[in-house]
């Protein structure tokens, strides 16, 4: 097979998205329409990947600084014929071009695949579409040989009753794509220069080949050089709608983000996960599960997420770049972002979890509980309205409700140490830096200024509890 280079159209403006940001930055799935083109791409292996940009081009080029990609510029989007005309200075000799859609989102591999395998000169990959207003139509002869392109806007009432469509995605050999571009031009309804028409173009070179054989029958090996050299138009026909879809506008992109979180569904059931119900779950990234994982409805993952054997997510938890270790449930509306769970815990409901916390086996973090970047060991409790940020908490560690540890003291942050099998009372505030020692016991209501000694009980309150004789509520003054 040819060396495989591979051009992505990505230019447009995308005006049906009514939006200031280029279409192809809409998310999918939590990613850019073009990441997934552009990942899609990557799986083939090419030599080479060009992405045409234009429309918002800066941030464009800034969303995809790291991958390696040839970016080249179109200033005008004069048509997909005159955006791949831009890409043919960097396009190899001898090589194939596979021409992709950057809001085409969920093309498959395979069909790229067999598309490749098929193609010599030129190939299409193309659709049977019930409804196919807006597309391109596939123009076939009575022998059933493709002939041309026709985009929908210049297409006669009677072609517009053909069902197969082009997707867009489009193979030919790079030095034949080259003269073909060469001779685009832009006389039809949109005054554009249209790529489709290069199958036309093929076409004709075929048929003067064809009679040049014809003429030349006296010569000994039928042909001679490349203009008369038959060519082959190849056509892959899909079989997966969604796969070759292109996003034109909100409720497209609405769409296949529904058609892409169905599969992912079924992929995490096929691979034994518990769905309460699979039309409601979002994964916004890459979700790695165990054994006898169950998720109730309404869940959010994004980024990496791996959750080990037997654990259970309850519903409406927004989880994002996480590991939760096995055995442990997530009681609802729980959040978690850039931490982990120890096994055999218990989480939430209405937990906060940020970023660098790390949990032990069997903790127990409760409602309206903050964590942020606290590190908390085996066995450990808070599970009440507190907030443990820049923290160390110890082993078996109980932590009262409504506690705080006061890490900011609106310049600098300090940390706080909770040693093993300390018992911290409601309602405490600990200012940091400070240390509670192992075995110490915070009274409630206290404010810790200072490092309380190991096993001790440490108590900071008004000194005696005080009741007015003869006080009086205040009453509602009359107007
Ligand atoms: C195109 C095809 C049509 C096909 C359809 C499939 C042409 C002329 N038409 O039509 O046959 O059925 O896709 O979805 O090729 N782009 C540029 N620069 C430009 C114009 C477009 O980069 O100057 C990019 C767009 O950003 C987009 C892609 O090319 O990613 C397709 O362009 P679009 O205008 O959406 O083409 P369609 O009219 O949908
Ligand atoms: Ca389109």
């Amino acid at each position: 097979m040819n060396k495989l280079n591979i051009v992505i159209l990505a230019a447009g403006k995308g005006t049906r998205m009514h939006s200031n940001k280029p279409k192809v930055l809409h998310q999918l799935a939590g990613k850019p329409l073009l990441q997934h083109v552009i990942n899609c791409a990557k799986q083939l292996d090419p030599a080479k990947i060009i992405v045409v940009y234009g429309y918002g081009g800066e941030a464009v080029l800034h969303a995809f600084a790291h991958e390696n990609i040839t970016w080249v510029e179109q200033i005008e989007q004069l048509g997909t014929g005159h955006a791949v005309q831009q890409a043919l200075p960097h396009l190899d000799e001898n090589a194939t071009t596979l021409i992709l859609l950057g809001d085409v989102p969920l093309l498959s591999v395979e069909s790229c695949k067999k598309l490749l395998d098929k193609t010599e000169e030129l190939g299409l990959l193309t659709f049977i579409k019930p409804d196919p207003a807006g597309y391109g139509r596939i123009i076939r002869n009575s022998e059933g040989i493709v002939t041309a392109i026709i985009e929908h806007k210049d297409a006669t009432a009677q072609q517009r009753e053909i069902k197969e469509v082009n997707t867009g995605i489009i193979a030919a050999e790079n030095r034949h794509l080259a003269n073909w571009l060469k001779r685009l031009t832009n006389n039809n309804a949109q005054g554009e220069y249209y790529l489709t028409d290069i199958v036309a173009m093929a076409k004709l070179e075929d048929e003067t080949a064809v009679r040049e054989i014809a003429d030349d029958e006296s010569s000994s090996d039928g042909w001679i050089g490349l203009s008369k050299k038959r060519y082959t138009i190849a056509t892959e026909i899909s079989q997966d709608e969604a796969s070759v879809t292109g996003v034109n506008c909100k409720k497209d992109l609405a769409d296949l983000e529904r058609v892409y979180q169905k599969r992912y569904a079924d992929s995490l059931m096929l691979a034994g996960v518990t769905l309460l119900d699979p039309l409601r779950i979002d994964v916004r990234g890459e979700l790695s599960v165990g054994k006898d994982v169950e998720i109730d409805v309404g869940c959010v993952f994004e980024g990496k997420v791996s959750i080990a054997d037997n654990v259970k997510i309850g519903a409406y938890c927004v989880i994002k770049d996480a590991e939760i270790a096995s055995g442990t449930i997530i009681a609802p509306f729980t959040h978690i972002d850039q931490a982990k769970i120890g096994n055999n815990s218990r989480i939430g409901p209405y937990a906060r979890i940020r970023p660098g916390t790390t949990l032990a086996a069997e903790t127990h973090i409760g409602n309206f509980v903050e964590l942020k970047n606290a590190q908390v060991d085996i066995g450990s409790k808070i599970n009440h309205l507190s907030y443990v940020g820049d923290s160390t908490v110890g082993k078996n560690v109980n932590i009262g409700a409504g506690t705080i540890t006061c890490n900011y003291d609106g310049a600098n942050k300090f940390r706080t140490i909770i040693e093993d099998d300390v018992f911290v009372g409601s309602d405490t505030q600990l200012i940091a830096p400070v240390t509670v020692g192992k075995g110490a016991t915070i009274a409630a209501g206290s404010t810790i200024t200072r490092d309380a000694p190991a096993d001790q009980l440490t108590l900071c309150r008004a000194k005696e509890q005080k009741s007015i004789v003869g006080w009086k509520r205040p009453v509602k003054i009359k107007k």
